[in-house]
Formats: C-alpha cells, structure tokens, sequence
C-alpha cells in the first residue's frame, strides 16, 4: 500500500500541496479527481520522487520512499505513466518500451506478453517510431512502457487527456485487468468524472492544493464532485 501523510509541496514561495493525506491500496484502482491547476500532478511527483515534499511522509510497502530518487522509487515498483505520455519520438515503440528494462535486473529484461493482449496495435507497430504513432496509440505505449518495469502500483497523470472514446474503454479495461488479475495498486489522476467513477474503488477529490472530499466510488456524492470539477 502507498501512503501519503500530511504532504506539503512547494515552487519557491508558492504551495501546490497542502497537509495531503491519501493512501494507494493494492488490488485498487484509487482515483484522485480534480480540475486543472489543483496540484495533481504535483502530488505525483512528491510520489515518483521528481520533486522534493516541505513537510509529510510518503511510504510504499511500509518503507519509506523520503529523499529516494526517481530511479530508486522505480526498482521499489513503483510505475509511471507521465500527463502527455512522454513517449521518445525518434526511438521505435519495441525501444520505447525496452527503456522500461532500467530498474530491472539483466535476467528480468523482457517484454511481457500481456502488453500486446492489452493493446495488441503495439505488436503491429514495434518498428514503427514512437512520434509516428497516434496519441492513443502513444498512450498505451506510455501504459505498456510501465508495464515492462513490472510494478507493485502505477501511478498515472490523466490517462484519458485528449484520447478518443474507443481507446479510454480500452485504456479502462487494460486497468481493470491490471488490478483484478495482479493485484496491482493503481493511482489514477483524473478530470474525467465518468471514467473515475467507473474504474475507482476509491476516490478523492482535490482542490486548491487539498484534498477536500473522499469516498468510495459507490457513495461519492456526484454533485460534489461536479462542483470542484467545474472552474
Ligand atoms: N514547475 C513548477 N514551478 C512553479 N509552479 C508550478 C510548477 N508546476 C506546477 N506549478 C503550479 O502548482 C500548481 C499545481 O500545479 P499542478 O500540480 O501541475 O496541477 P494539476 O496537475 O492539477 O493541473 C499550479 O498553480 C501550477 O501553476
Ligand atoms: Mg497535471
């Protein structure tokens, strides 16, 4: 389980999180809802370690992950799927994903099957370079890419930005899959109301820095939810 207790952040002077408490468990899809400029993103690099936290304490596994570096929070399992997919556009989507290999021991390094399961256009477009493929298609690459480092809990930054219709349900199904069949702990930060209250076993909304409601998805109150949604 991840464990994020009381967590400041600061840019300079300014604050983007505020006394954050929230907590990943394994086998749960845990959403985080909010509109732009809250500080989700912020709360997920506090989490993958690309900024340092001013106050609060973030723990995987019961270890805690303070002042660990990125690629260190990596080899702990724990995945990244970066807001805007991140994907290396001059390299082929087979190296894409091959850059997951870097937390892994030399007899870990493969490709597992179930990427192409997930999202078989992957196995189609292996030789293809990453900038030539769609921005759905670069988001399952960015999610398989993840996949490859093999982790205990992915954490993933609006998945569903800019994505047609047809491949959000795919990108749902590939989380679904990930949490029931191994029991991987997923945090998701989302805008998107319907896609969270679909796949989330737990939700929290965020606003201004804080966390300001939560629930589990059956009790969360949609009207609440729309408010801090809408600017
Ligand atoms: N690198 C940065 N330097 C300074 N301010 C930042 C930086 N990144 C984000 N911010 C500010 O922190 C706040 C939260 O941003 P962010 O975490 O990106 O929100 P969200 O992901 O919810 O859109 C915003 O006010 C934003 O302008
Ligand atoms: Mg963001």
């Amino acid at each position: 389980m991840l464990t994020v207790k009381d967590v400041n952040l600061h840019y300079g002077a300014a604050q983007a999180l505020r006394g954050v408490n929230i907590q990943a468990e394994m086998g749960k899809i845990t959403c985080v809802l909010g509109r732009n400029g809250v500080g989700k993103t912020s709360l997920l690099r506090a989490v993958t370690g690309q900024h340092p936290t001013s106050a609060g304490e973030i723990a995987f596994d019961g270890k805690t992950l303070d002042g660990m570096a990125p690629y260190a929070r990596a080899k702990q399992g724990i995945g990244f799927v970066p807001q805007g997919r991140e994907i290396f556009p001059l390299l082929t989507v087979r190296e894409n994903l091959e850059t997951g290999y870097a937390p892994l021991k030399r007899a870990d390094r493969s490709i597992p099957d179930d990427i192409f399961n997930l999202f078989p256009v992957l196995r189609s477009m292996l030789s293809r370079r990453g900038g030539d493929l769609s921005g759905g298609q670069q988001q399952q690459l960015a999610i398989g890419r993840a996949m490859v480092t093999r982790p205990k809990i992915m954490v993933l930054d609006e998945p569903t930005e800019g994505i047609q219709p047809s491949i959000i349900k795919d990108i749902g199904r590939a989380l679904q899959y990930l949490r029931d069949s191994t029991g991987m702990a997923i945090l998701l930060v989302e805008q998107y109301l319907d896609f969270c209250r679909e796949l989330a076993d737990y939700v929290y909304i965020m606003d201004r820095g804080e966390i300001v409601h939560q629930g589990t998805a059956e009790t969360l109150d949609t009207e609440e939810a729309r408010r801090h949604l809408t600017v």
